[in-house]
């Protein structure tokens, strides 16, 4: 059983400012809930029950946002905004919340090596960035499936899509073998390639099963595309020596940290809801 899944959140979401002067981006609200609860409860229904969260300077909303503020409850007990909070009070009981900062911008496999501290190296974990909206109207969400197929495999799985070939610069791309249907063995992967320079379009994007070897493949990574600790080189080193699995999700996934796909997402939920009312 996967029980823990980390956030990494510690990024400054600079594509928000000034949003995001003094408010994390993974608590940019779509509709009335935070990108990072959407996160949180993706991995509930996964079967986690522990939230690591890598933070940052200026990143306390998150924290005050996952436990109990004692002075709300009091104002809106027996109103009809009580309903507002079962959602978030549900979380709050259900599962426990654990921190650690990344002092330093240095990469999110430096910010994934940081949640060690809180995943512990002793069984596998879940990762993720709260900043892809992942929902799958149609069955079961993108970390469930990918826990399934981790019963099966037992090996470390990147979420990936396919996407425009002109896009593929923006993303971790994977080169690798079908097994079986959405399923590839990974034998290679690029962090941003060049577009003509990508060795397919299957692009990863932000959830991962992660077995916690990947613990020593990060730390003997030397800092990657811009500087930064690339969890994608972590990764391609573990899947020449080992296994990693890439596995194309069912549903639909928004780039939040986009200003494009955070409107894209902020619409698809409008309309479900209103969809709901009537
Ligand atoms: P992004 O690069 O999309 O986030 O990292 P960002 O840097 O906050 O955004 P912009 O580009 O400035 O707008 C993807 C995810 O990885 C985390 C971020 O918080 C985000 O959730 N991350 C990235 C870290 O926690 N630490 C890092 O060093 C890098």
């Amino acid at each position: 059983m996967i029980k823990r899944c980390l956030f990494p959140a510690a990024g400054y979401g600079t594509r928000f400012l000034p949003a995001t002067k003094a408010m994390p981006k993974e608590m940019l609200p779509i509709l009335t809930k935070p990108l990072i609860q959407y996160g949180v409860e993706e991995a509930m229904e996964a079967g986690c029950d522990i939230m690591a969260i890598i933070t940052g300077r200026g990143k306390r909303a998150i924290t005050d946002h996952f436990d109990i503020s004692y002075e709300l409850e009091h104002q809106i007990q027996g109103s009809s905004k009580e309903s507002m909070l079962t959602d978030i009070r549900n979380i709050i009981d259900k599962c426990t919340f654990t921190y650690t900062r990344q002092n330093e911008m240095k990469g999110l496999g430096d910010a994934i090596y940081k949640g060690k501290v809180l995943v512990g190296s002793s069984a596998p974990f879940a990762v993720v960035l709260a900043d892809d909206l992942c929902v799958n109207p149609d069955g079961d969400g993108i970390l469930t499936q990918m826990v399934k197929l981790y019963e099966k495999y037992k090996c470390c799985i990147v979420a990936t899509m396919e996407v425009p070939k002109e896009e593929v610069h923006k993303y971790g791309v994977i080169e690798g073998k079908a097994m079986e249907d959405g399923v590839f063995m990974v034998s290679n992967m690029i962090e941003k390639p060049d577009n003509d320079k990508a060795p397919s379009n299957l692009a990863v994007i932000g959830r991962y099963i992660l077995t916690p070897d990947i613990f020593e493949m990060i730390q003997n990574t030397k800092p990657g595309k811009n500087g930064e600790l690339q969890i994608t080189d972590a990764l391609c080193s573990q899947a020449k020596k080992g296994m990693v699995l890439a596995y194309k999700f069912k549903g639909k996934r928004f780039d939040c940290g986009s200003v494009d796909g955070f409107v894209e997402a902020t619409n698809y939920f409008y309309e479900l809801e209103k969809k709901k009312e009537e």
